[in-house]
């Protein structure tokens, strides 16, 4: 069994909060996952100096287990890629871990100052390269989103070339698929006809107050075992966990993390009548 501690959108100098990420360390220190990963937007506006202040943080993760980063758009913005892969680690990368059964690929879909994201074919080509061991749990990382979730907003959510990356995981029988980008923990599992699994799981911004609606920063607390998989959504501010997916012999249960929007406008005054 591999266990991963998903982190995302820091946000780094804009509405970073300090105690947030000291409880995240807290956590991280007790439970001592495999693996810490983090899907993207570590800094908010992609500048040197951001990157070379935020790394203070990420050396006290890397202190404690294994890190993973993949870059964001607000890390790709004012040229920030180069630095990221200076200052944070490559932009591109993979972690396998032998003794788990459990290889972790992480890909860039964060482009110079574009908000929207993209793999493309040579990505795509890397990716695919990546996976030739036949390890049993096999996970993917990225900023961008595959598939649009709800109350999430509009503005360039998912990658274009996202039915590339969407085929791929069935092809090579993708257990787990991280996203971030949107601030919105949520959860889809697809199953293939080739009787896999795919969970796609998103996670919340987990040390800012980049909140949508009433949802609380998180981050995702990961069990992958042969397929069967666990997610517990942490809550940054108190560290309470609430279960978000089980998923057993390729049966899921999902557990929705926040109202619907036809809920909300259900239970507003304005619908009274
Ligand atoms: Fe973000």
């Amino acid at each position: 069994m591999v266990e991963i501690i998903q982190i995302s959108d820091l946000h780094y100098g804009s509405e970073f909060r300090e105690d947030l990420f000291e409880n995240i360390i807290s956590y991280i220190d007790e439970i001592r996952p495999d693996i810490v990963i983090c899907t993207g937007d570590i800094v908010h506006k992609g500048r040197v100096v951001q990157f070379k202040n935020v790394v203070q943080y990420i050396k006290r993760i890397k202190d404690i287990t294994k890190f993973m980063a993949v870059p964001g758009n607000h890390d790709a913005k004012n040229s920030g890629l180069v630095f990221f892969e200076k200052i944070i680690g490559p932009r591109r990368s993979r972690v396998v871990l032998n003794e788990k059964d459990a290889i972790i690929v992480g890909v860039c879909s964060a482009k110079d100052d574009i908000a929207s994201g993209e793999i493309g074919d040579e990505q795509l080509d890397w990716l695919a390269r990546q996976f030739n061991r036949n390890l049993e749990d096999r996970v993917i990382a990225l900023h961008h989103h595959l598939i649009p979730i709800p109350m999430s907003g509009q503005k360039f959510t998912t990658v274009r070339d996202a039915g590339e990356i969407l085929e791929f995981t069935n092809l090579f029988e993708i257990d787990l698929v991280l996203m971030g980008h949107r601030h919105v923990p949520h959860a889809y599992t697809i199953s293939w006809k080739n009787s896999s699994s795919t969970t796609f799981l998103y996670c919340g911004t987990s040390t800012s107050n980049k909140v949508r609606a009433d949802d609380s920063p998180s981050f995702n607390h990961i069990f992958l075992n042969e397929g069967d998989l666990e997610v517990y959504i942490v809550n940054s501010i108190n560290l309470e966990k609430s279960l978000l997916v089980e998923r057993k012999e390729h049966h899921t249960e999902f557990i929705r993390p926040r109202k619907t929007r036809i809920e909300h406008l259900l239970a507003s005054e304005v619908w009274d009548e």
